[in-house]
Formats: structure tokens, C-alpha cells, sequence
């Protein structure tokens, strides 16, 4: 079995070395152009050069839960395209969240303020029930997200595509529920697939029907955001303020308007990040499935697009 390793930004000897223990059989390289055909991929953006030098390649894992990259891509046909399914991203995107919506809630960064300015000063506890959190998607890292927030008895609500049972969480789907689903969120969490159907998502038009001052966490992807949009709405007092771990263009750009908004709390895409144990253990669990004919999960709808 041949497995080509190619993963942009992404240090390649750790993942040879963990493939190559777990499979010693297997023919294990990093791929460089003209590189002879391979079984299986592991992937993160590759560039369609691959693809297209690849045609016979039976599955590509990706080492991301994300597939937008992949998707912009012209796959090789009978190429199955398999996601992280979970792996450890949905609990550190379950803490991320938590910290995000506790530290609106709890104004912790007006007391981290007040505090290094030498003041001693309370604010008003605020009622939780009105601080619903309305989560956008519940997938493997919304489901989890959702469920961790019940634990603060935070009100919670879920959005998807189509109907979801999570325990102790409503849920509203479609295009039938999503101006509910808005009206009721006082704090909005994205967590949709980044897909033609959900870009530009978080745009003025949806924002404005949040209740006033509400609080936006983008955990996403950058292209779910209009970003001009939101900087707008946060001077005219309908947005609070945001915390953003995605931007449409990564690195942030030096000079970007974010960087100096101080509504604006940014981390550097690192809220649920891919942890190469236990990828690699996922990874060569269903590549031996796979090989054996066997079903795996986490296989992404390439029509669907996540
Ligand atoms: P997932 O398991 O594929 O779940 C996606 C959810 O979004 C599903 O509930 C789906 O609805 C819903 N959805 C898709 N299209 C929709 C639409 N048009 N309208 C309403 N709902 C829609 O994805 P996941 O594993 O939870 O991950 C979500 C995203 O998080 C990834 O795609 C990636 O972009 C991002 N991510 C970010 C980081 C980071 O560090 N910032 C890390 C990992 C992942 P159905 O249930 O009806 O299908
Ligand atoms: C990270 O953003 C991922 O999609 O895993």
C-alpha cells in the first residue's frame, strides 16, 4: 500500500514517522510532483497539481474537520474524502466556546480592565436567561459546543440543515427556522461547514436580527463573515462585540481594522486544533478498514460539500 503525505504548513517527519510505526508495510512518502501513484492521501489544501497527478487515488484523509480547501478542488472521481471526526478538536472547541461566551457574560474583560487600572468595582449580575446562545451548526464540534453550554445553564438553541435531536437543547433547522433561530440569540456561535450555502453567512442582513447587542464567536471559517459588516454593526451598538478565531484571509493582515477594534477579541485559528496522535491512530484505523472494504466514519458528502 502506497500513502502519499501532503499537507501544506504542516511539518511532515512527526506524521512519516507515526504512519510508518503504525503501518510498517505501507510505502510512506511526502509527495513532490512527478511522485508515483498512490493508494491513499493524507491532505491539508493541497494543490490541484496533486489531485490531478493522483488520478487513482482510492481515499484522501483529511487532517482537518474542515473540507472547504479540498472542495475547491477537481477530485479525482472514485477518490472518497474522509474528515477528522473529532480526534479531539470537539472538546477543546467546547472549552474555547465556553471560555468565549462565560468571559462576554461575566464582563471579565471590563474587570481585567478595571483591575489594571487599580479599581475595585462591581457590576450588576446579569439575568442568564437572557444571554441565549444560539449555536450554527451541530455537527460533531456544534453538538459538543451546545451540550457543554447546558452545563452553565446557559439557554441554549441549535441550528442545522436538517431536523437534530441534542440532548437538553432545542434545535431549529433550514431556511424555515432560521429567522427564529436569530431573534433568540443573544449570543451566536458559528460552527457551519464553510460551503457556497454558507458563505458570507454572518452578514448585516442576518446580524440585524439578533437582539440588541448581541455577541458574535466565529470559530469557523473567515468566509462565513462579512467583516466590514460586522465592524459596522458593532459602532452602530447592534453587536457588542465579537470573538473571532477565523478570518478570511490568514495571517490577519497587518493594518486589518480587527486588529485595533476593542470589541474585538482575536486567537489565530487555534480553537480546536488537529492533534497528530490521535489523527494518526483515526487515520490508520480507516485506512485499514477501508482497505479491508469495511465502512468508516466521517466521510464527507463531496455533492453536499462537508
Ligand atoms: P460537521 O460535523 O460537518 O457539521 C456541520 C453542521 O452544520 C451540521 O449540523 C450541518 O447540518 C450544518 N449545516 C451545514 N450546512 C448548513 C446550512 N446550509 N444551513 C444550516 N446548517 C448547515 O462539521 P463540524 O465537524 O462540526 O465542524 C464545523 C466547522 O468548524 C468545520 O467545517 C470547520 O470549518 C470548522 N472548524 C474550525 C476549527 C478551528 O480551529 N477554528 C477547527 C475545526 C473545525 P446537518 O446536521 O443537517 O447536516
Ligand atoms: C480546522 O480549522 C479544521 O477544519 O480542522
Amino acid at each position: 500500500m502506497k500513502i502519499s503525505f501532503c499537507c501544506k504548513d504542516t511539518k511532515a517527519e512527526p506524521w512519516l514517522e507515526g504512519l510508518h510505526a503504525a503501518l510498517p508495510d505501507a510505502d510512506i512518502s511526502v509527495w513532490q510532483p512527478g511522485a508515483p501513484q498512490a493508494d491513499y492521501a493524507v491532505v491539508w489544501a493541497p494543490p490541484q497539481q496533486f489531485m490531478d497527478e493522483q488520478p487513482g487515488l482510492k481515499a484522501l484523509f483529511n487532517i482537518g474537520a474542515g473540507v472547504d480547501a479540498l472542495m475547491k478542488l477537481k477530485l479525482p472521481p472514485q477518490a472518497q474524502v474522509v474528515r477528522l471526526d473529532d480526534a479531539g478538536m470537539s472538546v477543546q472547541m467546547a472549552e474555547y466556546v465556553s471560555q468565549a461566551v462565560i468571559r462576554h457574560f461575566r464582563e471579565l474583560d471590563g474587570y481585567e480592565a478595571d483591575m489594571r487600572a487599580g479599581t475595585w468595582a462591581f457590576r450588576k449580575p446579569r439575568a442568564r436567561a437572557d444571554f441565549t446562545v444560539g449555536v450554527m451548526g451541530l455537527g460533531v464540534l456544534g453538538a459538543r459546543v451546545a451540550k457543554a453550554l447546558t452545563v452553565f445553564e446557559f439557554p441554549v438553541l441549535g441550528w442545522s440543515r436538517s431536523p437534530k435531536t441534542v440532548e437538553a437543547v432545542p434545535t431549529l433547522h433550514g431556511s424555515q427556522g432560521f429567522a427564529e433561530f436569530l431573534a433568540q440569540t443573544r449570543i451566536l456561535v458559528n460552527l457551519l461547514p464553510l460551503t457556497p450555502e454558507t458563505e458570507n453567512i454572518l452578514n448585516r442582513a442576518n446580524l440585524s436580527q439578533l437582539q440588541r447587542g448581541a455577541y458574535v464567536i466565529n470559530v469557523a471559517r473567515g468566509g462565513h463573515l462579512v467583516e466590514e459588516d460586522l465592524l459596522a454593526l458593532i459602532a452602530e451598538g447592534q453587536i457588542a462585540g465579537a470573538t473571532l478565531d477565523v478570518f478570511r484571509q490568514e495571517p490577519l493582515p497587518a493594518g486589518h481594522p480587527f486588529w485595533s477594534e476593542p470589541c474585538i477579541t482575536l486567537t489565530p485559528h487555534t480553537s480546536a486544533r488537529t492533534l497528530r496522535d490521535e489523527s494518526i491512530a483515526q487515520i490508520v484505523g480507516k485506512v485499514v478498514a477501508m482497505s479491508r472494504g469495511e465502512a468508516v466514519q466521517g466521510m464527507v458528502d463531496v455533492q453536499r460539500g462537508y
